[in-house]
């Protein structure tokens, strides 16, 4: 137990509840109503825990985290215990008042997602209508309040050429910093793959775009950048790996070493309603599943990236692999390089088919499929 660090960051999914249905969001199929969700009291004992287990930075994140009537009591709670806040939201449910009031309860920091750089795409995208403008209503209101503004956009085949516009909208709107992520495919996107995938010269563009702006806007801008993995020869660090650095917890009190965890079904995941958090951390089986290299099997177990990489993702491993344990099929030397390949080219050349939306009318000309809400 003395090996194993403590976590530094924690990721509190408040509510899977939304007014958006984003296509990728990365929420579970199967959604957790508002009557399972943990209470005010539940979450205010949790932070507590997180902060003596030394946790530092805690995200609130949802769904739409802003669907929570206590907010702002959530907010004044996580400061109480000593934990850095950051809301992570689409901005819909959020007034001028309500932002006053989170930042009066201590909020440090909002990180608001952009679903298209134009009212047409971003609308079509999150499957809202209006949506755009209220977003572009409250980073004003962010701004007038002095909180400090990350955008979040997830690009992907249909929004990725307004890369460029999305990083002047970023300087515009006075944030300090942006993360562009290539979509990532779990939870709804892995539904949607075919109608996402980016092609191989946008993903290539994606990051010569990156590279070019980052020295272009250093000292004004931090550009964060998760690039298309399916494109890619090497994986990435997941979670910084698994029971690392970080946790989740799903809106019933599930603690989680990833947002994906729970489509590795031969682990269980022990919840904040029947254990403490540090007993989760330290002691439970699912955490300890993969951390280190120690569960490592050829031919993650002689590779010299092993401590880099820590073998990749997971859920991405076990998804197309077929095998949680095996090398995370992003990576050249994974057998299951060349189906990964293969599936990103199937994918991202493949026409839209006719809609199948289930946010009515958002969607007439596109294969997306919308995320339900809970
Ligand atoms: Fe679960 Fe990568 S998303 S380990």
């Amino acid at each position: 137990m003395s090996q194993i660090p403590p976590p530094m960051a924690m990721l509190a999914e408040l509510t899977h509840r939304c007014p958006l249905s984003c296509p990728y969001c990365s929420n579970p199929l199967e959604l957790t109503a508002k009557d399972r969700e943990l209470a005010t009291e539940d979450w205010l004992r949790v932070f507590h825990e997180a902060a003596d287990l030394g946790v530092l930075q805690l995200h609130l994140s949802g769904g739409e985290p802003a669907a929570r009537r206590d907010l702002a009591d959530l907010v004044a709670g996580a400061r109480a215990a000593g934990l850095y806040t950051n809301l992570i939201t689409s901005g819909i449910g959020l007034t001028e008042a309500r932002l006053t009031a989170l930042a009066e309860a201590g909020l440090d920091h909002v990180q608001l997602s952009l679903q298209g750089m134009d009212a047409a795409t971003a609308d079509r995208i999150g499957g809202y209508r209006g949506g755009f403008d209220r977003k572009m209503q409250t980073a004003e209101w962010i701004g007038a309040l002095g909180l400090p503004l990350t955008l979040n956009c997830v690009l992907h085949r249909q929004n990725l050429h307004q890369l460029p516009r999305a990083l002047e909208m970023a300087v515009e709107l006075g944030a300090r910093r942006i993360e562009v992520a290539i979509v990532q495919f779990y939870g709804w996107a892995m539904r949607n793959r075919a109608p996402l995938m980016p092609t191989r010269e946008q993903a290539r563009e994606a990051e010569r775009l990156v590279r070019e702006a980052r020295i272009r806007l250093k000292g004004t801008l931090v550009v964060d950048f998760v690039p298309a993995d399916y494109h890619g020869d090497f994986p990435k660090r997941c979670m910084n790996g698994w029971g690392s650095v970080g946790l989740n917890i799903t809106p019933e009190g599930t603690v989680l070493p990833c947002h994906a965890a729970q489509t590795l079904t031969h682990l269980t995941f022990q919840s904040v309603r029947d254990h403490g958090l540090r007993e989760i951390w330290y002691d439970s089986p699912a955490f300890n599943a993969y951390r280190g290299t120690e569960w490592m099997q050829e031919p993650c177990r002689s590779c010299e990236h092993k401590l880099k990489d820590l073998g990749g993702c997971r859920c991405q491993a076990l998804a197309i692999a077929g095998d949680a344990a095996a090398a995370d099929p992003v990576c050249q030397k994974s057998p299951a390089h060349a189906q990964m390949q293969a599936l990103a080219e199937q994918y991202s050349t493949q026409a839209p088919s006719p809609a199948s939306s289930r946010a009515a009318g958002m969607a007439d000309h596109t294969d997306l499929v919308f995320r339900e809400n809970a």
